[in-house]
């Protein structure tokens, strides 16, 4: 029987305790988080069931059992332990979404190592930012990623090992400090997994600030509880079902609901290893006949583009649930979604430093195109005010969206950078860095960043890393990055640069400098457009004032600018 959808009373039956129970972790007890997600499926006896099926860019599948992952996971830990990794120590990935990306991240925390997912995408200086602060003593890469390796790697004394996935006997050699590693021969079925608990260290994210060098959010094991509830509730998974989550594991989304929350439940997931284009998406849906998918706007957005029509030429009728998460959902994409899947996106709303959903759709629960949601039913949240930290209970007001904490998943620092986490809280509150308003109906609604960094295709880009790289540059004097509105990845990055005396702002610069920042920025983070300026606006106290830039660049009201320097 149906019941209809009573938000209050899964509130008052919902707690993260529920997860503690479910997955048989009882307070005190140990909680790893590669154990949980697929030891503990073998031993059950559920070790046959596929965990992963792989896709890879010329369409070749591999598929791999929860015993397959078990074994694997037990070779890279048992490897990485022979390399000197010890518990707590940080092991980053630099890998493409191969199946090595899925099983070293088991591996790594089976053995009490803290994993580094990182794009594999950045350019050497982010690789360099991130790897440096975090001290990482391994890097797994490939061979396709290892110059960009050795190319930083000197300035990095803590970094001892380069594990390179696919090395060829014969071919250019390895260099000092670097091995090579081929998972499918390295099977170890009886590695015990360490005795992990609560609060021991298992993600580190790192995320982009306004100021500054990249965040690197620090996550423990019983994160797992609150990424096991969510995917349980919010992604609806069910034994039977066949999962796709389209986010890069260097993106929280892509290891909190794109390995942890699904394997826990054990699930069947796919990976499509390839780049976007809207038909390969719809083959893959109907190859795999996908049943929950969550995805992202701007690949909504660019699936938009190419017409429903396309979406019905495919047979998507196994499809039943989809989810959307990273930039604000914009009610045409919901409708549209109607249109091609005869579905609602259900929006999620949530962060690196929160590591779970917190405010969502809910399965069953009315979705209101254009609105994120309500809090997921173990949450508190709502909107405070910037300065008091007082709640705003009016419906309607706009605020920050805050969270009261603890949860399992909330990190619990920032990775060398304690003051900084410090900052995030306000009265009691976790305090997001985002403003929203709340209707009548407890609906939140999202307003916009409180700060500057850019959201490009869900992707946050601090403007001062591209500011920093311009600034390398032998023409730039002073530099200034925003994001500009753009349709398909709602924001672009766009670039102001003043010049040094002697240079001419003409094309020929600008090519010479974009072509000196793409070395050193992740694709992501490469501007669209430079324009040159006299000067840049500042605040009488010299910060850049990246909010008047962004007013002009979008038409909008300019807003007081009494802090400007030359008022
Ligand atoms: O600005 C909000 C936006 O993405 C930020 C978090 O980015 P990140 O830490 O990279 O994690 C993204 C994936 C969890 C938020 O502060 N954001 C995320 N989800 C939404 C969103 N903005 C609007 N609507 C959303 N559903």
């Amino acid at each position: 029987m149906n019941h209809p959808f009573d938000y209050d009373a899964l509130r008052r039956e919902t707690s993260w305790d529920l997860a503690r129970q479910e997955l048989d972790c009882p307070a005190g007890s140990p909680v790893n988080i590669g154990r949980i997600c697929i030891d503990r499926h073998v031993d059950a006896g559920r070790g046959d069931k596929t965990a992963l099926i792989h896709e890879d860019h010329a369409g070749q599948l591999r598929e791999f059992s929860f015993r397959d992952i078990k074994e694997l996971s037990g070779g890279w830990a048992a490897f990485l332990r022979e390399q000197g990794v010890v518990e707590l120590d940080r092991v980053c990935l630099f890998l493409e979404r191969g199946p090595e990306l899925y099983i070293s991240f088991i591996g790594i925390l089976k053995l009490g190592a803290v994993v580094q997912p990182l794009f594999s995408a950045f350019g050497e200086e982010a690789l360099f930012q991130r790897i440096d602060d975090s001290q990482a003593k391994v890097v797994i890469t490939q061979r396709k990623h290892v110059g960009k390796v050795r190319k930083m790697r000197e300035r990095v004394p803590s970094l001892e090992t380069v594990i390179v996935i696919d090395h060829l006997p014969g071919k250019r050699p390895l260099r000092e400090g670097e091995v090579a590693y081929e998972m499918m021969s390295s099977r170890v079925g009886d590695f015990v997994p360490q005795e992990t608990a609560d609060e021991s260290p298992s993600v580190l994210h790192y995320t982009s600030g306004t100021t500054g060098k990249p965040k690197g959010a620090l996550h423990v094991h019983s994160s797992l509880f609150a990424q096991y509830l969510t995917t349980k509730m919010v992604l609806d998974l069910k034994d039977d079902d066949i999962y796709w989550c389209t986010a890069d594991p260097g993106w929280v989304t892509g290891t909190s609901y794109g390995i942890i929350g699904p394997w826990a439940m054990g699930i069947t997931q796919v990976v499509l290893d390839a780049g976007f284009s809207s038909k390969r998406w719809y083959a893959t849906m109907a190859r795999h006949k996908i049943t929950v998918w969550y995805t992202a706007p701007t690949a909504i957005r660019m699936l938009m583009k190419d017409g429903a029509a396309l979406a019905r030429e495919h047979d998507l009728s196994a499809l039943r649930h989809m989810c959307s998460v990273g930039e604000p959902l914009n009610a045409e994409g919901v409708l549209w979604g109607r249109e091609a899947f005869g579905l609602d996106f259900h929006d999620t709303f949530w962060q690196t430093e929160t590591g779970a959903m917190m405010i969502t759709n809910l399965p069953g629960m009315t979705v209101k195109p254009g609105s994120m949601g309500r809090p997921f039913p173990a949450v508190r949240a709502g909107v405070i005010d910037p300065v008091s930290g007082e709640e705003l209970t009016d419906p309607n007001t706009v605020g920050m969206i805050a969270i009261r904490p603890p949860w399992p998943s909330i990190m619990r620092t920032y990775w060398n950078n304690t003051p900084t986490f410090y900052s995030k809280f306000l009265r009691g509150w976790y305090v997001c860095g985002d403003q929203a308003s709340i209707d009548e109906d407890g609906y939140f609604w999202f307003c916009g960043r409180d700060d500057d960094v850019i959201n490009t295709g869900g992707h946050l880009v601090g403007p001062f890393e591209i500011e920093s790289a311009l600034l390398e540059h032998e023409a730039v004097a002073e530099s200034a990055a925003i994001g500009k509105p753009d349709e398909l990845n709602m924001e672009v990055v766009k670039a102001f640069v003043a010049l040094k005396p002697g240079f001419v702002g003409d094309d020929d610069l600008e090519l010479s400098i974009m072509n000196f920042i793409r070395k050193k920025l992740s694709p992501l983070a490469m501007p669209q457009e430079i324009e040159f300026v006299d000067k840049l606006p500042k605040t009488r106290s010299g910060k850049i004032m990246r909010r008047l830039l962004k007013a002009q660049e979008s038409g909008e009201e300019i807003g007081d600018t009494s802090g400007l320097e030359d008022d």
